[in-house]
């Protein structure tokens, strides 16, 4: 019931967690697959290689979900050879997609079962998550359709675990819609529901040839697929570090103008002055620091309270945090899941331990301790400057709010060349217009959490070592994906 959000189409309607039907039909449709074994092997328009079969383990009970054929360096080459643009005319291209995305809703119980059995995604999580795919769907099935320039050839799509439906899919529909062939490279933690998505998105209609699925590491599968002068673009969601990478391996291999669509990390912060109402200021910051375990790249990771609420904010947070249910994702009632495996908590660990040394870290609330938890924790810094790169978890840091004001406050943030999203709290109209055109990044939040940008209304995307642009999810991105209209004959 909704408004429309984009054209004539309203977003993905999703279920609602606090109508007991609602949870009914999702325990339900889920119940089947609750210990069933999944399997994703590279998905070819030729013979596959494949490497060596690795197993699935649920980051949250340790127990096997399936295995994941991973790509052969052969299987790069078959996939290179085989690909071949989607000829299809934008109308047909879209039908299918939007198609896609009907099967997408329809397979919702498989979804949410893998969602949180091989991601560790909670149901309120994974509810989102299946939402922004199928808006990604019927978002870029609308653009594609609008669109008139020619695709651009081979697509490598590499895709980050965080998101391992909805980014996985956005960048791939993006990509088919401006009938490019897509060589899709999901993250080596979540291959299962990769392999589950392009199942569902050849049912639809979308050839082989078009879209071919090479799980793997990346530092094999991607580089090879990102190395090779067949492919015209690559578009990649992930750490800053890996971005640069790929861009210094496409500007030694791929054609100068081939483009790289990256979308990258944040240090994000949010700003609460003392005319905020704390109840929701409080609300806001632990749905942004802590929903999803922290592993978003849009997660506020540095809080600047102003002095004289500090104390109220802070206290209200803490007590918040104790009421968080941190545990297995399947349980419906699960505030915090783990963190996606072993690698990331001993790191994320090894980081609130070195700060607990040096007596910073101010609170830290409950998890199992079984299973790739990590506990929600705030840390004390004395400024943003004093962070490291992003902590992908569920850390939040906070910073004083330094004499000079706000402005002082901005030049710190904007100082540290991220730019993806800002959150502020504020009720002082001028204030937000100031921090708003002073603040260099991508999505600015006021009032409200600063996650969760909606396909079609909030185009995602940062600024600086935050992303290349153009946003996912708005007006400019397809265009990316095809060949810019040669100039004008002259005379
Ligand atoms: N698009 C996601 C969000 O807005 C970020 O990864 O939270």
């Amino acid at each position: 019931t909704g408004p429309a959000l984009f054209g004539d189409r309203a977003n993905s309607k999703g279920w609602d967690l606090t109508v007991t039907a609602d949870l009914e039909e999702i325990a339900q449709a889920r119940a089947p697959h609750e210990t069933l074994l999944f399997n994703a092997r590279p998905v070819l328009a030729g013979p596959v290689a494949g490497g060596q079969r690795h197993e699935v383990r649920n980051p949250a009970t340790g127990e096997v979900v399936g295995y994941v054929l991973p790509a052969a360096m052969p299987d790069v080459q078959t996939a290179l050879t085989a690909a071949t643009p989607w000829e299809a005319a934008p109308a047909q291209r879209a039908a299918v997609l939007r198609r896609a995305a009907d099967l997408y809703e329809a397979e919702f119980g498989t979804i949410f079962a893998l969602l949180a059995r091989e991601a560790g995604k909670t149901q309120s999580d994974a509810v989102g998550e299946l939402r922004e795919a199928v808006d990604f769907l019927r978002y870029y099935a609308d653009q594609g359709e609008a669109q008139t320039a020619p695709a651009r050839g081979i697509f490598t799509c590499i895709s980050p675990w965080n998101f391992p439906l909805a980014i996985f899919t956005g960048q791939i529909a993006a990509a088919l819609a401006a009938g490019n062939a897509v060589l899709a490279k999901p993250a080596e933690q979540t291959g299962l529901i990769a392999g589950f998505a392009v199942d569902l998105l050849h049912k639809a209609g979308v050839p082989v040839t078009a879209l071919q699925l090479l799980p793997g590491e990346g530092a094999v599968i991607g580089t090879a697929l990102t190395s090779d002068p067949r492919v015209a673009g690559v578009c990649f969601t992930g750490s800053t570090t890996t971005a640069l990478r790929i861009r210094r391996t496409m500007a030694a291999h791929l054609e100068p103008t081939a483009p790289l669509i990256a979308e990258t990390g944040g240090l994000n912060a949010m700003v609460v002055d003392s005319t905020a109402l704390p109840e929701q200021a409080v609300r806001d910051i632990l749905a942004s620091s802590f929903q999803s375990a922290g592993q978003r790249c849009s997660a506020l990771r540095c809080l600047y309270v102003q002095d004289d609420v500090r104390d109220t904010i802070l206290e209200m947070l803490y007590g918040a945090m104790d009421d968080l249910e941190a545990g297995n994702p399947w349980d419906l009632a699960t505030d915090i899941g783990p963190v996606i495996d072993a690698k990331a908590q001993a790191s994320i660990r090894d980081y609130i331990e070195a700060a607990r040394a040096e007596g910073r870290v101010l609170k830290e609330g409950q998890v199992p301790s079984d299973g790739t938890f990590i506990a929600p924790t705030v840390i004390k810094v004395n400024s943003i400057a004093d962070m490291p790169n992003e902590i992908f978890g569920p850390v939040l840091h906070v910073a004083p709010w330094k004499s000079g004001g706000l402005s002082r406050v901005l030049d710190e943030v904007n100082a540290m060349g991220y730019g993806l999203t800002f959150g502020l709290h504020s009720r002082i109209d001028d204030r937000v217009e100031r921090v708003v055109s002073q603040i260099c990044v991508g999505n600015t939040y006021v009032n409200r959490n600063q996650i969760g940008a909606v396909v079609g209304s909030q185009p995602f995307g940062g600024e600086g070592l935050s992303g290349t642009g153009p946003k996912a999810g708005g007006p400019d991105y397809i265009a990316r994906f095809t060949r810019p209209a040669p100039p004008p004959l002259a005379g």
